[in-house]
């Protein structure tokens, strides 16, 4: 199958989320690589995707999971080499299925060459240049340059000791201390990132994930400027902001844009930038990155008036600069949908992962069959719908990880405050039995649950009304159905239930909580749960034709 030149083939793309380590392992080591992901092309197929985004499979030394890079333009040697990485783009190209990779600009790892070569020269350096390296504070430089904190630390500053034995330098890291942040004042860091642009775009790559697109740029006038806090909760809308969401970003963006735009079809961009939805478009619009992540379903509750707002202000923001909204449940940094709608509303869900999920009980089954009507709900919608791999399968989140095999930095680095993100980065279950539920030969970088044995590709595959199914057949149906990029809302006088509908006649009707809900149609063409006599239960969606 040849790629269509479609320039506007991402707009209601349908992309799937691959998180390398954790998909397949070819070698029986424990590690998901990219022979894994090759082999299972044909499943991949079997999802009618257009597209794949791989997590970063650059070499690293997984201090948080791969977004600590080491070299942008490799491949980990535990993962594969650029043979194979060749290999695996021309196998899902010819499967119809384009690729995004991951760009981590904000910070590199500290086992990059770059800071390498900075420890080991003096401060003032060209090497020392490309980070953001500062004198402390206090009689002896002994207190941090700024209050700045860090997502995965107190603070976002880490000393280093000199060539000379003395502690010296601080050096600024928003994330974990293996993550030092680039300097983007300096043209070589910004030249640099253009060259791993194209090293990718000319190896046939379709589109970049660009990791924390908001925070590469900061204000680094001196004295530096005091931020306490990262202030997500109180964002800025003026771009003058200390370490996020600057006005200068932008200027970025341009560049990264004409380089897209040098090949046929251009190539596209999603940011993951986390800044108020009225400061997408900056991020979204045809003249920077395309598109932007939209994470207002990672928090909305299985709620009828969260949905329908998210929804409407989705599409609004969209709108306004020609980009086309995404839509999101589940990531490798969030609690699994399912997980999240099978506990109580008012359980903090990551209280509850920090305690193993012992303080409330999960409804496993109520979960996964509101999952699969919000899957279903978010299909339907015109735009492009991101997806996670294993939320096919309606996995649950794994919540018996013991706390010493924990991988996250975020569990440390936070002073034991959060469990962190491994409970969703589990090895994938393709199989009923074997030593990694048919992950690899071998075992499994994290630990499975037991009940992988129930809940795996394979006691679904072909099973009519499981979660694979579900998912195959609307995924399928909605490549048929897929038109203009318009909705249309109908009443449908039950506050439990949402109704709209897209040109061509294709309808989506979703009960939340509601008693069942009659309604009228001339062919059912998919539902999330079996349904009977044109009614609608609790926690099901319905496509139909009227
Ligand atoms: C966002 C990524 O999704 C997350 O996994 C990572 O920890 C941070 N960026 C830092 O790169
Ligand atoms: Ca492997």
């Amino acid at each position: 199958m040849s790629l269509s030149k479609d320039a506007n083939w991402w707009r209601q793309a349908a992309v799937y989320q691959i998180y390398p380590r954790s998909f397949k392992d070819s070698n029986g080591d424990g590690i998901g690589d990219l022979k894994g992901i090759t082999s299972q092309v044909p499943y991949l197929k079997s999802l009618s995707l257009d597209a794949v985004w791989l997590s970063p499979f650059y070499p690293s030394a997984l201090a948080d999971g791969g977004y600590d890079v080491d070299d942008y333009r490799n491949v980990d040697p535990k993962l594969g080499t650029l043979e194979d990485f060749d290999e695996m783009l021309a196998a899902l190209h010819e499967a119809g299925i384009r690729v995004f990779v991951d760009i981590v600009p904000n910070h590199s790892s500290n086992l990059h060459q770059w800071f390498i070569d900075a420890l080991n020269s003096e401060p003032g350096s060209p090497e020392r240049a490309r980070y953001i390296f500062r004198d402390g504070k206090g009689k002896d430089g002994e207190l941090p340059p700024s209050d700045w904190p860090s997502h995965f630390a107190p603070s976002a500053w880490t000393r280093i000791t000199e060539k000379d034995g003395k502690p010296g330098q601080w050096y600024c890291h928003l994330f974990a201390p293996e993550q030092p942040d680039l300097n983007w004042d300096n043209p070589e860091v910004e030249a640099d990132f253009i060259k791993t642009l194209r090293f990718w775009a000319d190896r046939g790559v379709d589109g970049f994930r660009v990791d924390v697109a908001h925070a590469m740029k900061k204000d680094l006038s001196e004295p530096l400027r005091s931020q306490p806090t990262l202030g997500y909760e109180n964002p800025r809308l003026d771009g003058k902001g200390v370490f996020f969401d600057r006005a200068e970003l932008f200027d970025v963006y341009r560049e990264w844009r004409k380089v897209f735009n040098e090949y046929d079809p251009p190539r596209v961009a999603v940011a993951e930038a986390n800044v108020p939805i009225e400061r997408m478009p900056l991020y979204a619009s045809d003249k920077t990155l395309g598109q932007a992540f939209n994470f207002a379903f990672l928090d909305a509750k299985f709620d009828p008036s969260d949905y329908r707002d998210t929804v409407k202000k989705s599409l609004e923001i969209a709108d306004k600069n020609h980009s086309s909204s995404t839509w999101v449940l589940s990531n490798h940094d969030k609690i699994r949908h399912a997980t999240r709608y099978g506990l109580h509303p008012i359980v903090d869900e990551k209280k509850w992962l920090l305690a193993d999920g012992k303080t409330h009980p999960l409804d496993r089954e109520a979960g996964t069959r509101a999952a699969l009507a919000a899957t279903m709900f978010i299909l339907a919608l015109p735009g492009c719908t991101y997806m996670y791999q294993g939320e096919e399968l309606g996995l649950h989140e794994v919540t018996d990880i013991p706390h010493d095999q924990i991988q996250d930095p975020a569990y440390a680095g936070n002073l034991y405050t959060e469990k962190g993100r491994d409970g969703c980065r589990v090895p994938l279950p393709w199989a009923s039995t074997g030593s990694s539920y048919g992950f690899g030969s071998g075992g499994s970088h994290l630990p499975q649950p037991t009940w992988f044995a129930e809940t795996n590709v394979e006691k679904q595959d072909g099973k009519e009304g499981s979660p694979l199914e579900i998912y195959r057949k609307a995924l399928a149906l909605r490549k048929k159905l897929q038109g203009e990029e318009l909705l249309m809302w109908h009443e449908t006088k039950n506050k439990e239930v949402l109704h709209f509908s897209r040109p061509g006649g294709w309808n989506c009707m979703i009960n939340f909580r509601g008693y069942s809900h009659k309604f009228e149609a001339k062919e059912i063409l998919h539902s999330s749960a079996p349904i009977s006599d044109f009614t609608l239960p609790a926690g099901t969606t319905v496509w139909f034709k009227v």
